[in-house]
């Protein structure tokens, strides 16, 4: 136990003095190392590509490319996404917001892609998954948090 104790308080002095703890920062947003909390990193790494892990862009879907209708009236495509989530009424779940500034637990967005229970529809990405991993999720709520800025 105290042995235990001992050797936490040297892994965090090791820490603060090297690299270490620089690959376990990247580390956090694992399969999109580059992303970061602005809303141009999340358009990126999330809404745009199709990442390492296998997770699905979700513009295949929410977009209107090629003349198709974005799936959900949520059109993700680079120039509009931001007008379709900031401050604009859920579709699928009257009464709540996709992205309400300053506010993850109350944007709609994060319980679509963390699939809670309150969702109306299913989880985002819509299938089988792989869904976003808890680092993503922890960046993008980061993102809300400092205002959700078009940035
Ligand atoms: C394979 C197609 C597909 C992909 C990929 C997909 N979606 Fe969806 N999405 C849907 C469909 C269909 C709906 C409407 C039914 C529902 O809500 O389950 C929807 C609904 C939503 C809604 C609710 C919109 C509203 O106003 O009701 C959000 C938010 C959402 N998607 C976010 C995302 C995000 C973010 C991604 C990428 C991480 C994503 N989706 C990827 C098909 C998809």
């Amino acid at each position: 136990m105290r042995i235990q104790v001992m050797m936490g308080g040297a892994l965090l002095a090791l820490c603060v003095v090297s690299a270490g703890c620089d690959e376990q920062l990247s580390d956090l947003t694992g399969p999109t190392p580059s992303l970061e909390p602005t809303f141009s990193s999340i358009q990126r790494d999330i809404f745009n590509t199709t990442d390492a892990s296998g997770r699905t862009a979700c513009t295949q879907c929410h977009s209107d490319a090629g003349g198709r209708t974005p799936t959900g009236g949520l059109n993700l495509r680079e120039g509009v996404a931001y007008a379709n989530l900031v401050g604009v009424a859920t579709r699928g779940k009257p009464g709540t917001i996709r992205v309400v500034a300053g506010d993850p637990e109350s944007s709609y967005l994060i319980h679509k892609l963390e699939g809670r229970a309150d969702i109306a529809g299913v989880r985002m990405p819509r299938g089988n998954g792989p869904f976003l991993t808890p680092g993503q999720m922890l960046v993008i709520k980061r993102w809300i948090e400092l205002g959700a800025r078009n940035n």
